[in-house]
C-alpha cells in the first residue's frame, strides 16, 4: 500500500526533524511493508536519508530563475526529491488552472519525477450527479499512461470536513478512473484511523493520501500499523 502524508502547511524544520526521526525509527524497527511518503513544507525538507521518501508538495516547473517565492528542480534535487503533488485542490483554488497544470504534469514527466496527480470533485458537482465526467475533464490532455503516475481522488467536500466519502462511492469512482488509466489509485479526503482499512481494502485502492490525520507522527504511525 502506498500510505502518503501530506503535511500540508504545518511543521517548522526544527519539528519536522523530530517527527522524520520517530518516524524513521519505527519504520526501522516495525516490519513495514508499505510505500511511505511524508510531504513536508519545502522549508523542512531535510538532507538526511530516511525509511520514507519526502516529496513536494508543490513545485514551479522550472529548473531554476526568475521566479520570485517559487522553488525549481534544482532545489528539489537537493534533497532528492523524485515525488510531487499536482493539482491538489488546495492549489487549484489559488488559481493553478489546469493549462497550468498540465504545464507543470509535461514538465515533471520529462524530469521522470513520479507524480501525485489529484482530482476531485465539489460538493455542487457530486449533489448534481456529474462527477464522473468532471473527473475525466481533470484528466483531459494528460499522459494517463506515464510510467511514474500515480493519481490521487480527492473529492473537495470531503478534504478536512472529518467525514470520508462512502466505501461504496469511493469503490464507484475508483472503478470508474481505472478504465480511464492503469496508474495506481489512491483515496484521500478525511482518511482516518476509523476508516483507513476499509479504504484501503476497496478493490482498486492503492493507498491513501492523508492530510490531518497524518500531522502528528504518533497518529501517522498508528494509521500505517492499521492496515498492516
Ligand atoms: P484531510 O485528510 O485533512 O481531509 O486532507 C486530505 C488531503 O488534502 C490530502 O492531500
Amino acid at each position: 500500500m502506498k500510505i502518503y502524508a501530506n503535511l500540508k502547511c504545518n511543521h517548522s524544520r526544527k519539528s519536522f526533524e523530530n517527527y522524520a526521526e520517530i518516524l524513521d525509527q519505527d519504520l526501522k524497527s516495525s516490519f513495514n511493508t508499505h510505500e511511505i511518503v511524508v510531504f513536508p513544507p519545502s522549508s523542512a525538507f531535510s538532507e538526511l536519508k530516511f525509511s520514507f521518501r519526502q516529496g513536494a508538495q508543490n513545485f514551479y516547473p522550472t529548473l531554476n530563475g526568475n521566479f520570485t517565492g517559487e522553488i525549481g528542480l534544482e532545489m528539489l534535487e537537493e534533497f532528492d526529491i523524485k515525488d510531487v503533488i499536482i493539482g491538489h485542490s488546495e492549489r487549484r483554488i489559488l488559481g493553478e488552472n489546469d493549462e497550468f497544470l498540465k504545464h507543470k504534469f509535461d514538465f515533471a514527466k520529462e524530469k521522470g519525477l513520479n507524480i501525485i496527480f489529484c482530482i476531485g470533485e465539489s460538493d455542487v458537482v457530486y449533489m448534481n450527479g456529474s462527477s464522473k465526467e468532471f473527473l475525466k475533464s481533470q484528466l483531459k490532455e494528460l499522459d494517463l499512461e506515464y510510467k511514474n503516475l500515480t493519481i490521487a481522488y480527492e473529492p473537495i467536500w470531503a478534504i478536512g470536513s472529518g467525514k470520508s466519502a462512502s466505501p461504496e462511492y469511493i469503490d464507484e469512482i475508483l472503478d470508474f478512473l481505472r478504465t480511464l488509466s492503469s496508474a495506481p489509485l489512491l483515496y484521500g479526503g478525511s482518511v482516518n484511523l476509523g476508516n483507513i482499512a476499509e479504504i484501503s481494502s476497496i478493490k482498486n485502492c492503492n493507498g491513501v493520501l492523508v492530510g490531518s490525520a497524518s500531522f502528528e507522527v504518533e497518529n501517522f504511525i498508528k494509521l500505517i500499523r492499521e492496515i498492516e
